[in-house]
C-alpha cells in the first residue's frame, strides 16, 4: 500500500459561478480525472477528502468523504478546512478564474442588443494551500495548456509551489475534458519531464500515485 495513512485531499470537478437564479459561468470539466484519482488514492489504503464541483459521478468508500460545492468560493472555504490534516493535496479542479461580481436576485431580463457582466478573480486553490504548506506537505497541480505548454506548466509549479505538475494538453485527441483517457506529462521540482502514452483515467491515476508515492518520505522500520 503506498499511501497507507495518508491524508488525501483532492478537489476536482468544475465550479459554476452564478449570474442571476437561473444562469451561472462554469466549464467542460466532468470531474473523472479527480474521481479516479480519489479512488486510485482509496485502493492504496489513503483517507481521502474530496471537494467536488457539480459533476454526475459518484464513489463511495469508507475512509472516502465527498463534500459537494458549487463555487470557487465555496471550494476554497471547504478545502481550507482541510488544509493543515493534509499529507497530500491534488488540485485537479477546473476552478472558475472569474466570478461575476454582482449575482442579480432575480432573472436578468432581455432589453439591451448588449450585455456585460462585469467579473472579478476567485481566489487560487492551489497557491493558497501551496504558500501555507509546511514541511511533509506536498501539493500536486494540473495544467490544462492549449499552447506554450512545457513553460506554462513549469511556470505553474512555481508560482504555486507545487511538488509535481502534471500537464494535459489540449492538442492531444482524446486527452482531458470527458474523455475517459488521458495523456499526460509530470514534471517534478528539479524539472525532470516525464511523459506517459494515452490510458484510461484510472490507469493514469495509478501513474500519478506512483510519483506522489516516490515523493515520500522512506519509512523506518
Ligand atoms: N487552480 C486552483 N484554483 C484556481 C485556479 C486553478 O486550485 N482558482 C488549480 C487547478 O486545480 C490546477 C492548477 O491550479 O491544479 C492550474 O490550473 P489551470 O486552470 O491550468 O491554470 P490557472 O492557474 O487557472 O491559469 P490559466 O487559466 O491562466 O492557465
Amino acid at each position: 500500500m503506498l499511501l497507507q495513512n495518508k491524508k488525501v485531499l483532492i478537489t476536482a470537478g468544475p465550479t459554476q459561478e452564478p449570474i442571476d437564479p437561473v444562469r451561472y459561468i462554469s466549464n467542460h470539466s466532468t470531474g473523472k480525472m479527480g474521481y479516479a484519482l480519489a479512488a486510485g488514492c482509496l485502493e492504496e489504503g489513503a483517507d481521502v477528502v474530496l471537494v467536488s464541483g457539480p459533476v454526475s459521478l459518484t464513489l463511495s468508500h469508507p475512509r472516502l468523504k465527498i463534500i459537494r460545492i458549487t463555487t470557487a468560493l465555496e471550494m476554497l472555504e471547504e478545502s481550507k478546512k482541510y488544509f493543515s490534516q493534509t499529507d497530500i493535496a491534488v488540485f485537479t479542479a477546473a476552478v472558475a478564474d472569474y466570478r461575476p461580481e454582482f449575482v442579480a436576485d432575480q432573472k436578468i431580463k432581455k432589453n439591451d442588443d448588449n450585455f456585460a457582466i462585469h467579473m472579478v478573480k476567485n481566489p487560487d486553490i492551489a497557491k493558497e494551500f501551496g504558500m501555507q504548506k509546511k514541511t511533509g506537505q506536498l501539493s500536486i497541480g494540473f495544467a490544462l495548456e492549449t499552447n506554450d505548454e512545457e513553460s506554462n506548466a513549469l511556470k505553474k509549479l512555481e508560482s504555486k509551489n507545487l511538488d509535481l505538475v502534471i500537464l494535459n494538453s489540449m492538442q492531444d485527441d482524446r486527452a482531458a475534458f470527458g474523455y475517459n483517457t488521458n495523456k499526460i506529462s509530470i514534471f517534478s521540482r528539479t524539472k525532470a519531464r516525464q511523459d506517459y502514452p494515452l490510458k484510461e483515467k484510472h490507469l493514469v491515476a495509478c501513474d500519478i500515485v506512483a510519483q506522489i508515492s516516490a515523493l515520500l518520505p522512506v519509512p523506518v522500520l
